[in-house]
């Protein structure tokens, strides 16, 4: 059968991660898919660096030469921000490519304009390393909660600020050393502004919410407070009344309707969420059939939010496997899991 191409737009700290999933995985991908995936090109700004892990790839600086590569698939945008990040899975969704994602500014604020355009042209938009990380919650509530009416979501949703806050509490280190910390391990975004003023948890809880309830939440209709205010004081009084600083992303059905915010907040110790430590994220969900249920796990960093993104790769791609080559690669795909069994 023939490859799968993909081109990535972008190889910072969550492409380079993608990457590396792809090669190391490589042999348990093409049986579960049925297919070999290639990575064919990669989109960078700047070609000149050195990128001993893309050997073999070939890079461009030009968006043109995967938006009209024929060949090409999937694409995948890890590049960041809404310009030009909007434009070109505007235009691969156009030109018929499935797209996945990471950025949740594009997806907070555009995402009715991408599914549109997808279902116009019959292509997949996989979005779930948006939110979370590493953390699987898009698909969760997409599919495994589709039966529930949920009344409550809230959680940790910010693995730079969490990482900060735990810092600090435990340390008492300063608010400037340890966001420095959080842009070195790559959590942070690129304007971290957005990590620490709460936008990022923002756009995060209005994606949560739209799923959740069923409706278009947009990046206005949450009230947004960061943790720039919190002081070391604040985090040392709360400790002492037995208390933790976490700043959380709430979304909540009341008789009002939909009331989405992000705020830091006192949580007593013993509260689920206050042991969610360092770059972990969690979130909490309550639907009238499942009861409660909580999703806990790296909410940030390269090679974690490159299994939420190579998971979305690997599903889009089974999806055109069965279109294409219909159930022989069904076949093919459990011949291949059955085979070391066999032996
Ligand atoms: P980085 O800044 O590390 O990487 C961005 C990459 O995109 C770089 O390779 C850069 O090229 C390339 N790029 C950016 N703008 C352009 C452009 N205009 N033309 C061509 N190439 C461009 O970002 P991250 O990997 O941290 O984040 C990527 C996305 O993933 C963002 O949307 C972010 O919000 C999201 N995300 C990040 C997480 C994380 O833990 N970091 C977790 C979850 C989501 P060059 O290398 O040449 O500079
Ligand atoms: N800057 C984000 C965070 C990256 O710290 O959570 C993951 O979305």
């Amino acid at each position: 059968k023939e490859a799968i191409k993909i081109g990535l737009l972008g190889s910072g700290t969550v492409g380079s991660g993608v990457v590396r999933v792809l090669r190391e995985n490589m042999e348990e991908i093409t049986a579960r898919v049925g297919t070999r995936l290639v990575l064919a090109k990669v989109l960078v700004r700047d070609v000149k660096k050195p990128r001993p892990y893309l050997e073999g790839v070939e890079l461009t600086d030009r968006v043109e030469d995967i938006l009209e590569d024929d060949e090409i698939s999937i694409v995948v945008e890890v590049m960041g921000g809404i310009k030009p990040a909007k434009d070109y899975m505007l235009r691969a969704l156009a030109a018929g490519k499935n797209v996945v994602t990471a950025n949740k500014d594009v997806v907070a604020q555009y995402g009715h304009e991408l599914f549109d355009m997808a279902e116009a042209h019959d292509a997949d938009f996989r979005f779930e390393a948006s939110v979370g990380g590493g953390i699987p919650i898009i698909m969760p509530l997409k599919q495994c909660l589709t039966a529930n009416r949920i009344t409550e979501i809230m959680g940790i949703v910010n693995g730079t600020t969490n990482y900060m806050l735990t810092k600090m509490s435990e340390c008492g280190a300063s608010y400037d050393d340890v966001l420095k910390e959080a842009q070195e391990k790559g959590y942070a975004e690129a304007n971290p502004s957005a990590d620490v003023d709460g936008l990022d948890a923002a756009r995060k809880a209005a994606i949560l919410s739209s799923i959740a309830f069923n409706t278009r939440i947009s990046l206005d209709d949450v009230s947004v407070e960061g943790i720039t205010k919190i002081t070391p004081d604040d985090i040392a009084y709360a400790k002492n009344l037995g208390y933790v600083v976490k700043l959380l992303a709430i979304g909540k059905e009341t008789d009002e309707g939909i009331n989405v915010r992000v705020h830091p907040v006192f949580l007593p110790e013993e509260h689920p969420l206050a042991s969610v430590n360092g770059v972990f994220n969690a979130i909490f969900v309550r639907g009238n059939a499942v009861g409660e249920a909580m999703f806990y796990g790296p909410g940030a960093g390269s090679l974690p939010t490159a299994s939420a993104v190579v998971a979305d790769i690997i599903d889009v791609a089974r999806d055109i496997v069965n279109h294409s080559f219909g159930r022989v690669n069904c076949t093919c795909y459990r011949k291949k899991v059955l085979c070391p069994i066999e032996k």
